[in-house]
C-alpha cells in the first residue's frame, strides 16, 4: 500500500458554529483575546486599494510590466490579488454554493468527516496544542487535494451531492493558476521558467476551507490568529461582499477587501527563505463580523516533504545569509506542533545574528 503523508495532530476543541447556534450571545473565555491581540479600531481601510492587482494572463505571456508589478507586490506587500486567472466563474460559484450547503448540514452529518485524532485532515481545528491557548472563532475543513493519490477520500464530504467533484474542479483550476504563478516567480527570481516547479519535485496542494461564524463581539475575538503561511504560495478565494482578511503592513493591519472574482495570493515562508528575505511571507489574520458568517478557501501550494529549502545562492549574492537549510517536511510539521503565533515558527530556519 502507498504511504500517505500524515501531519501533526491538534487537540479537539468545541465546534464554534454549533456553540454560536446554541448561545449566540455567549463568548467563552478561551476565545476572548488579550488586549494586544484584540482587533484594532482603525485597520487602515484607506490602504486596501493599494494592494496590487495582477493580471495573470499578462504575467503568463511574460509581459515585463506585469512581472515588475509582481516583483513590487512581493517586496512591498507579500500579498496581491489576481484577475484574469482563467478559472471559470461557474467553477468558483459552484464551490461557494456547495460549501455553504455543507456547513449548513447538521453537526452529526459534518462529523462523518471529523478530523481523526492523529491527523489535521478532515473537519475540525488545526494548531491547537494546549488547553490554555486562545482559540480561533472558526471551524475548518482541511484536505490534501493534490496529487490525487495522496487524497484520503473518506474525509471528503459526499454531501451535498457532487461536492467532491466540485472540490476537484475548483482545486484543479487553482493548481493551474499556482503553476503559472510559480513560472512567473521563477522568472523574477532569476531562474529558468520551470526552475521553481522542478525544485518542488511535486507541487502539492492542501485546501483549508475556513468557516467563521458571526460573532456578537467581533472586537473581542479573532477568526484566525496572526500567522504567516508555511506554503510556497497561498491562493485564497474569499466571498465577494464580506471583509475579514487583514494583513500586516507598516506596523498596522490592512483589510484585503474582496475584488470581484479575483483570487488573493500571498508569498509563503518557502519563497521568503528561497529569496533570502527579498520577498516577504507577511503575517495575516481574519476578524469576524457581527451579522454575517464568512467562508474562505485557502489553497496552500507546497513542495514535496523531502525537498531541501535554502536561500538561492544567486539571490544571496553579497548579502548576509538569513536562513539555513530546512527539509520542508520537518519545517511544516514543526510549525504544526505550536499554536499560530505570528512568525514565531519561522525561527527554526533563521540564522541568528
Ligand atoms: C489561512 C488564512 C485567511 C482568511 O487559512 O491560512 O490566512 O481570510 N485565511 O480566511
Ligand atoms: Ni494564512
Amino acid at each position: 500500500m502507498r504511504m500517505l503523508p500524515t501531519y501533526a495532530p491538534s487537540i479537539p476543541v468545541p465546534n464554534v458554529q454549533e456553540m454560536v447556534r446554541k448561545e449566540p450571545a455567549k463568548i467563552p473565555d478561551r476565545y476572548i483575546r488579550n488586549d494586544e491581540d484584540k482587533p484594532p479600531i482603525n485597520d487602515m481601510p484607506h490602504l486596501s486599494s493599494e494592494i496590487p492587482v495582477i493580471n495573470l494572463s499578462l504575467l503568463s505571456t511574460g509581459e515585463t510590466e506585469e512581472l515588475n508589478k509582481l516583483d513590487f507586490a512581493c517586496k512591498e506587500w507579500g500579498f496581491f490579488q489576481v484577475v484574469n486567472h482563467g478559472i471559470a466563474k461557474e467553477v468558483l460559484q459552484n464551490m461557494k454554493d456547495a460549501t455553504a450547503e455543507f456547513f449548513e448540514l447538521p453537526l452529526e452529518e459534518k462529523n462523518k468527516y471529523e478530523m481523526p485524532p492523529d491527523d489535521i485532515q478532515g473537519y475540525g481545528h488545526a494548531y491547537v496544542v494546549s488547553e490554555e491557548q486562545k482559540l480561533d472563532w472558526s471551524d475548518a475543513l482541511i484536505l490534501l487535494v493534490h496529487p490525487s493519490h495522496y487524497r484520503k477520500l473518506k474525509l471528503w464530504p459526499s454531501t451535498p451531492k457532487g461536492y467532491r467533484e466540485i472540490i476537484n474542479a475548483y482545486t484543479k483550476g487553482v493548481q493551474k493558476v499556482g503553476e503559472q504563478l510559480l513560472r512567473a516567480f521563477s522568472t523574477i527570481m532569476g531562474m529558468d521558467k520551470d526552475g521553481l516547479l522542478a525544485l518542488h519535485k511535486n507541487l502539492l496542494q492542501a485546501l483549508r476551507v475556513n468557516y467563521y461564524p458571526a460573532c456578537c463581539r467581533p472586537d473581542q475575538v479573532l477568526g484566525i490568529s496572526p500567522h504567516s503561511d508555511t506554503s510556497s504560495i497561498t491562493i485564497l478565494m474569499q466571498e465577494s461582499d464580506i471583509n475579514g482578511l487583514q494583513i500586516r503592513h507598516n506596523g498596522g493591519w490592512v483589510q484585503v477587501k474582496p475584488v470581484s472574482d479575483a483570487l488573493v495570493v500571498n508569498v509563503g515562508d518557502v519563497i521568503e527563505i528561497l529569496s533570502n528575505g527579498k520577498y516577504k511571507s507577511i503575517e495575516h489574520k481574519a476578524v469576524t463580523n457581527q451579522n454575517n458568517s464568512r467562508i474562505s478557501y485557502a489553497s496552500f501550494l507546497i513542495p514535496q516533504d523531502d525537498v531541501e529549502i535554502e536561500p538561492l545562492a544567486h539571490l544571496v549574492g553579497s548579502q548576509r545569509l538569513m536562513y539555513k537549510q530546512v527539509v520542508y517536511g520537518e519545517y511544516v510539521r514543526s510549525s504544526m506542533q505550536r499554536k499560530m503565533e505570528g512568525k514565531a515558527h519561522t525561527e527554526i530556519a533563521k540564522i541568528e545574528t
